[in-house]
């Protein structure tokens, strides 16, 4: 999705910010970059170019690029093709303005049709040229200062956005404004930092403030953060300090940020569940279970908003929930939620489950439970995001920046945090025998080593890569527990390598996707030991019977199973509950190998943007 980076100060040259800046927020997925720069003799340059940010780089190659000003975006395209024309920053008519934008003005035709019928022209298909070409109008019609002007430009429009503007005649001031979209800004030495989040900005400063919805920033040289609203009054703004080093959001050694995040993920769930299992490994602590203690214990019913990804790690958490809480959980994707006019009621706690806490749709579905009256809990990783601070209250996942495109770290990090609510919970409830809590939370505390075994198979795994990367289309079975992992192992595969596949429960297979079954049909499918391993070796039986070519995730020694699969992927044993934390380990590494085999751009995948601010 777009991203924003912004520089106003004395000591340093804006450019290389920027740039660097744009950088650190490729990993958002967009198709076109641009930057705008106060030049010394009070010049206002543009310099755009469609695809990487590397191509914009060349394009300035020859370009003026002094100046201790600036704003820069990257575009993942809404209103109008990927071209540099719709790039962004985008001029106003007179050129005195240039914008950025993420987000949607909703109400762009009808103020471009307005604007035009005045006799101002437009050179992009965009709705943020609409917004800078109003701005100008308003500033120009009425004689009003930027802020003025901006403020008087934002009541009019409908929509979500975060934005950054400079004017040529006023080059010690940068003026942002946010709503639904998220900005935060870097507080240095007489200078400032902007960011659609704090990684173009920690390198610089410590110090940021997140911008709230309604706020307009003012950065001036010479003054102090100003923060404002639509209607000029004074806020106070918070200065936080961020805790994010360059090291956890740089690829460390590894060739792609996914693979080190895969990884990373024994380490990530020990701080997941750092301060929360206690030493002893007797005991899960959720402050929220503490400080909203009779709400949760109320819950009538749970409903789980999330998409893609984390949708997937809410299925897991319905198990979980159901089957230690013995309360009823709808699981719902966000984005069909908050059109469908759901049944939620005072008694319902709503689970917003997201990596980036930013997801428009899961932000949506949030908002709409709220006016319900439903008590919202969110489950997310980035700290301040605009999820978390729209619940009443919620657990982080603690599991650093997660940069890859694909999610990896922060599903097991759900499912983790998902774990602890729902032994907490159940223990809070009386509704889990005390010996089986016990055992749950040893189990749990113990999965990052586990993960680390798993991590093991990674050689193993990539030689099952370049044998199936030949295959056109993939189906992943599970049964239980492990039905969402198998979905997840389909999803990590399409995103990344660009390859048909599905996931089922495995007794559906006989229902239709047997029809698909060939000698060309890789089948992944999770057999673990469990209560369901009968049935599912039979599903494999019906397989081989019909020369599909089976991988198998099987428990640690299975003989059985790997007599009759073409590759078995073993897994160490812990409790079924607990699966889908070291299965879904594997199915990360395959689908990145294959990945890897085809040639595929793992961290930023085609079509694809980190976080979905838009719907
Ligand atoms: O940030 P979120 O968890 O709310 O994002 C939800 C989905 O967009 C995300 O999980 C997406 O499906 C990932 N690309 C999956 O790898």
């Amino acid at each position: 999705m777009c991203g924003i980076v912004g520089y106003i100060g004395t000591k340093r040259q804006a450019y290389p910010i920027l740039i660097k800046g744009l950088k650190r927020l490729e990993y958002r997925g967009y198709d076109s970059a641009g930057i705008a720069l106060i030049n010394g003799n009070d010049d206002l340059n543009v310099y755009k170019a469609k695809g990487k940010v590397a191509d914009l780089e060349s394009f300035c190659a020859e370009k003026n690029i002094e100046g201790s000003v600036g704003i820069a975006h990257t575009r993942w395209a809404t209103h109008g093709e990927p071209s540099s024309t719709n790039a962004h920053p985008h001029y106003s008519e007179s050129k005195n303005l240039a914008i950025i934008h993420n987000g949607i003005i909703e109400n762009y035709a009808e103020i471009k049709k307005n604007l035009m019928d005045k006799g101002i022209k437009f050179v992009s298909d965009t709705d943020t040229e609409v917004l800078v070409q109003l701005i100008e109008y308003i500033q120009e019609r009425k004689n009003l200062d930027l802020l003025t002007a901006v403020q008087v430009a934002l009541h009019q429009v409908i929509g979500a956005y975060a934005i950054a503007i400079l004017d040529k005649r006023h080059p010690d001031t940068v003026i942002a404004a946010r709503k639904q979209s998220p900005l935060v800004v870097g507080i240095g030495d007489d200078e400032f930092f902007l960011g659609s989040d704090a990684s173009p900005i920690i390198e610089y400063t410590d110090q940021v403030v997140y911008l709230e919805d309604g706020n307009i920033a003012v950065m001036k040289l010479g003054e102090e953060l100003k923060v404002v609203n639509i209607l000029n009054e004074e806020l106070s703004p918070e200065i936080k300090t961020v805790d994010i080093n360059l090291g956890q959001i740089e690829k460390g050694g590894y060739p792609h940020f996914m693979l080190k995040e895969i990884f990373e993920q024994p380490e990530c769930l020990k701080n997941c569940m750092r301060g929360r299992i206690n030493v002893e490994q007797d005991h899960v602590t959720l402050s929220a279970l503490i400080d909203y203690r009779s709400w949760l214990l109320n819950a009538k019913r749970v409903i789980i908003v999330a998409c893609g990804t984390s949708w997937h790690a809410g299925l897991i958490g319905k198990q979980l929930i159901e089957t230690f809480c013995k309360i009823p959980v709808d699981v719902e994707y966000a984005s069909e939620f908050r059109y469908r006019n759901p049944v939620v009621t005072k008694e319902d706690v709503v689970i917003a489950l997201s990596q980036s806490g930013e997801t428009a749709d899961t932000l949506a579905a949030v908002e709409l439970a709220k006016e319900k009256g439903a008590f919202i809990y969110g489950i997310c990783n980035a700290i301040g995001s605009s999820i978390p601070r729209a619940t009443n209250t919620g657990t982080y996942i603690h599991v650093g920046p997660e940069i890859g495109v694909a999610s990896t770290k922060a599903f097991t990090g759900q499912v983790s945090v998902l774990t602890m609510f729902a032994i907490a919970l159940a223990d809070a409830k009386g509704t889990i025998k005390h010996g089986e809590y016990v055992k749950v939370v040893q189990e749990l505390a113990s999965i990052p080593e586990k993960i680390t075994e798993v991590l093991k198979t990674n050689e193993q795994v990539a030689d099952l890569a370049r044998t199936f990367t030949y295959a056109h289309n993939f189906l992943y079975l599970g049964r239980g527990f492990s039905f969402p992992v198998a979905l997840e192992g389909a999803l990590k595969l399409k995103e990344i390598s660009y390859i048909h596949a599905e996931g089922y429960p495995a007794a559906e297979m006989k229902h239709g996707p047997i029809a698909l079954i060939d000698s060309d049909m890789p089948v992944v499918v999770i057999a673990t030991h469990n209560a369901m391993y009968e049935k599912v070796r039979s599903n494999i039986q019906e397989i081989k019977a019909r020369q599909g070519r089976v991988i198998a995730l099987v428990s640690k020694g299975d003989e059985a199973i790997a007599k009759i699969a073409d590759a078995v992927i073993e897994l160490p044993d812990t409790m079924e509950c607990l699966e889908p934390l070291v299965s879904t380990i594997p199915l990360q590494l395959l689908a990145y190998h294959i990945a890897v085999c085809k040639g595929k751009d793992v961290d930023q995948p085609r079509n694809l943007a980190k976080s979905v601010t838009v719907e």
